[in-house]
């Protein structure tokens, strides 16, 4: 369980809300940032900042510095082979997003076939949809189990001699329940496609490793990692990139610009256009740093405990409904998906809210997960390392509430 020491170091979490002491449970949508990441992108802004990759002058150099350690440090902490597979983008998003842009419209062919999975975020989701229609492909999915694991039938019968690239997520932003990647990636590579992971909701919450998962392409976002927003990864595999074509043109990803044509640069800067995020990159590498200082086993430990702690409490209340929280084998992290009978997701968030408990309530940009599991929305309560027993007890105590509030 969290220790209320290590609380101290995230600054927010100190904040009242409502009145309230803050119980944060919206780790799902962005984690909370520890009092050293803020501080490293505070010294870079007040202490070195300046265009990196540009200037010869110290000031830039140093910038350069940051971000290329900040590359290394992210190299190393999701084991690719080198630095150059690692691209920074935005977020998660523009990761996949470059993916499907820069492979799916180069190497998609009419008639062949893009695998995902009915639990994928909308941004795992809506730039398939796009592939597919613009190089006339089709677009299939794998459907769940009913305790929402991913159906072993749909990975073996769906994914065919057709099949161009599987995009799956390594765990479910509505469900948490972790997809046995390697094997899907086993069996995309053993028809010849590739598999596009998308690590949002995984690299934050275990030891991720991209070789071992046998992933061609693993996106995430820093901020659900403790980082600052703005920036995000992209992971790919060298002779897989380096016959990409680059996604967005513009600055620092050239060779030679002549009037009517140019010749790209390297990996990396092929793919990263513009002047890049290095504030937000000081900030990757301060949490890069302190989560390995805590260590996944004790992120796991900590989720485990609070799983065990309020889901046996939140079965004994005849309101609730669970979503994904009967799967017996399969692994977990944090998030608890449910809904209060009778009450509108808004209205129980809003409710929460005033208790100072922050969840979220809405379709989590999972539509086609919500119609599969028959909810037009849901609440999910989402944890990480610095939730305790204690938030839970509030966030269940509130939740006791809500439907004497709401009159029922
Ligand atoms: N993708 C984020 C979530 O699941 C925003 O909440």
């Amino acid at each position: 369980m969290a220790d209320l020491e290590l609380r101290r170091d995230f600054p927010l979490l100190q904040r009242k809300m409502n009145g309230k002491p803050l119980v944060y449970l919206d780790n799902g949508a962005t984690t909370q940032k520890p009092e050293s990441v803020v501080q490293a992108v505070c010294k870079y802004y007040g202490g070195c900042n300046a265009n990196p990759h540009r200037g010869a002058y110290e000031l830039s150099v140093q910038a350069t510095g940051i971000y290329e350690t900040a590359r290394a440090r992210t190299q190393r902490f999701i084991h690719a082979a080198k630095p150059e597979e690692v691209i920074f983008t935005k977020n998660a998003t523009e990761a996949l997003n470059l993916v499907a842009y820069s492979y799916g419209l180069t190497f998609v062919q009419p008639g062949d076939e893009i695998v995902i999975t009915v639990a994928e975020h909308h941004s795992n989701l809506v730039p398939w949809q796009m592939v597919a229609s613009r190089k006339q492909a089709v677009l299939k999915y794998i459907y769940l189990n009913g305790d929402g694991t991913l159906s072993e039938e749909d990975i073996e019968t769906k994914i065919t001699e057709k099949t161009k690239i599987v995009a799956v997520t390594q765990v479910s932003n509505v469900l948490g329940l972790v997809n046995d990647v390697r094997r899907i990636a086993h069996k995309a590579h053993s028809v010849g496609a590739v598999c596009v992971v998308d690590g949002s909701q995984s690299a934050a919450h275990m030891a991720v490793d991209v070789q071992e998962l046998g992933a061609d392409f693993f996106a995430f976002s820093g901020h659900k990692l403790l980082s600052p927003m703005g920036i995000g990864v992209l992971y790919g595999k060298e002779e897989l990139l380096d016959k990409m074509p680059p996604f967005l043109m513009g600055g620092d990803m050239i060779e030679y610009v002549e009037e009517q044509e140019t010749t790209f640069a390297e990996l990396p800067s092929k793919f990263e256009a513009g002047t890049q995020n290095v504030g937000g990159a000081a900030g990757l590498i301060a949490a890069i740093e302190y989560l390995e200082h805590f260590t996944f086993e004790r992120v796991e430990q900590v989720e485990r405990e609070l799983l065990d702690y309020a889901l046996p409490q939140l079965r004994e209340l005849p309101f609730i409904e669970l979503y994904g929280c009967d799967a017996v084998k399969a692994r977990k992290t944090g998030i608890i998906t449910f809904n209060v009978k009778d009450v509108h997701p808004h209205d129980v968030s809003t409710i929460l809210d005033a208790q100072g408990v922050a969840i979220r309530a809405g379709h989590h940009c999972a539509q086609p997960l919500m119609r599969y599991l028959g909810q037009n929305a849901t609440c999910r309560a989402s944890f990480y390392l610095y939730n305790t027993k204690d938030d839970i007890d509030r966030w269940i105590a509130a939740l006791k509430e809500v439907r004497k509030v709401m009159r029922l």
